[in-house]
């Protein structure tokens, strides 16, 4: 998607892109390993993606509007968040995730709404411990106007790699 490529090229540090479509990552089954374990009995890509939400500093969902929603593949990536909540909420446990600055970046093809995606997408960001959430970035109507073409987008995103780029100290001043 040209603008993940467009914030990759503008970020400090080192940036690892999880690609829903094409990882091996299977959706939670609610199998209930993590209502008392920690950690997520499925032994798959997944287990990387968990090292990563625990260390980095910054995360970004980025998604193509399906049905108004995140698409189906991001959605089994985010159900494997299940054990974060389970860890909360069920094992009462601190669990050792960083906490980081997120942000959200939506396409649509059309003229669609974007608020219930940005809303599971907030969702799943408060459970990676996200305390700083940026404004979403959005483009529309990709079908008819590419969204590095979209100026409001483009301009979205240099203020996204701002936020991310900038320290908090900075932020706060
Ligand atoms: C299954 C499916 C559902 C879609 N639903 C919506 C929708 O609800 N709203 C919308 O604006 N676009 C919808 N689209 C269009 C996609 O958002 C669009 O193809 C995508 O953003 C293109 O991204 P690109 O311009 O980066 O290639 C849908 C596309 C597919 C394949």
């Amino acid at each position: 998607m040209s603008l993940i490529k467009l914030i990759t090229s503008g970020l400090k540090g080192d940036t690892k892109i999880v690609n829903a479509y094409y990882c091996d990552i299977s959706p939670c089954v609610d199998c209930r390993h993590c209502w008392k374990n920690s950690g997520c009995a499925i032994n798959d890509e997944m287990q990387d993606v968990y090292k990563y939400i625990e260390e980095c500093d910054n995360v970004v969902i980025a998604s193509p509007i399906y049905f108004s929603e995140l698409t189906g593949k991001l959605l089994d990536i985010g159900s494997r968040l299940q054990t974060y909540f389970c860890g909360e909420y069920f094992r009462k446990e601190e669990l050792n995730i960083k906490p980081k600055k997120g942000a959200v970046i939506l396409v649509g093809g059309g003229d669609g709404k974007i608020e219930r995606a940005y809303e599971t997408a907030c969702t799943l960001l408060h459970h990676m411990k996200c305390y700083d959430i940026h404004d979403v970035v959005y483009s529309h109507n990709t079908n008819l106007v590419p969204a590095l073409d979209d100026k409001q987008a483009v301009k979205g995103i240099n203020n996204l790699i701002e936020f991310f780029n900038g320290s908090d100290k900075e932020k706060s001043s």
